[in-house]
């Protein structure tokens, strides 16, 4: 039997974050990181991603690479592919973590936007995992991860384009996972409300919005972004190599309402 340490051993294992110099990429790159592994960090906000991977090597003593990377573009996706194999010679895991969905009434979208979703939540992790398969296939428990959200497994009709691209996103990881297995691990995480700071604003959550939500919340508080780093570190490492396939939700316990009448 491994120690814990073993377990989450990340020396020598190069994974790829996408929207790390977010709210939970940059949490997950950092932890990542600071358990060993060369962390490669891709993100459309080119100065905060780069900042980031240089401060993340120099509090780590791993080495980083920061790379500006729009992944509803197919061939800024194969360039980072190459920008990995070329300075870290592999690819043992990948974080599918970009994302992001604007509020928007279920009768007042367009198609325009339904596609724009489906293109940053579904399609790029789509082709950032296609394009990382040769590499992850040669790798010994190969994983990747998926940042899904509460949306995409219950209606949510306040946010239309955003829930059906995460719903989408679910499904397509059960089919890699059992395309894949034994070669490579595909799980998603159902994401709860985790304070992001102001995108939660952009996304169309007033305050009084989230206060009303966290009552709800089992655990009584919104999710801090090392809450979803520290659960996919958990399913990139050597503690669940026997699990794919599956939604892990990290959302506080979910929102409880009781079954009986009030008055
Ligand atoms: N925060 C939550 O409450 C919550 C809940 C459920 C699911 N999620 C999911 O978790 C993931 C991370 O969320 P977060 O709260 O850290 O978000 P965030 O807004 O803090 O970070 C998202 C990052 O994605 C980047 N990005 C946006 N468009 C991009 C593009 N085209 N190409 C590359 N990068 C791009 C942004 O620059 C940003 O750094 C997302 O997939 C989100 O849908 C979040």
């Amino acid at each position: 039997m491994k120690t814990i340490t073993e377990l989450f051993d990340f020396k020598g294992k190069v994974i790829i974050i996408s929207g790390a110099a977010g709210a939970i990429g940059s949490e997950a790159s950092r932890f990542l990181s600071s358990l060993g592994a060369n962390v490669v960090l891709s993100d459309l906000n080119e100065e905060k991603v780069m900042k980031l991977a240089s401060d993340i090597q120099s509090e780590t003593g791993y080495e980083t690479l920061g790379m500006k990377t729009d992944f509803t573009e197919e061939t800024q996706i194969e360039s980072l592919i190459k920008a990995t194999v070329d300075k870290f010679g592999k690819i043992s895991g990948v974080v599918n973590n970009v994302g992001w969905g604007a509020n928007t009434p279920l009768w007042g979208s367009d198609s325009q936007k339904m596609i724009d979703a489906y293109k940053l939540n579904t399609l790029g992790a789509y082709n950032l995992t296609r394009f990382s398969m040769p590499y992850l296939k040669k790798e010994d428990n190969a994983s990747v991860v998926f940042s899904g959200s509460m949306v995409g497994n219950t209606p949510s009709p306040e946010f239309i384009e955003y829930s059906t691209a995460k719903a989408g996103l679910l499904n397509m990881v059960r089919s890699m996972a059992v395309a894949s297995g034994p070669e490579v691990r595909f799980n998603s995480l159902i994401i709860g409300t985790v304070d992001n700071g102001a995108s939660s604003e952009e996304a169309g959550y007033t305050q009084e919005m989230i206060d009303n939500v966290v009552k709800g919340i089992v655990m009584k508080r919104r999710g801090v972004p090392e809450d979803i780093a520290y659960a996919m570190a958990f399913l990139l490492s050597d503690a669940a190599s026997w699990i794919t396939g599956v939604e892990l939700t990290v959302n506080g316990g979910g929102v409880y309402k009781t079954k009986m009448p009030t008055s």
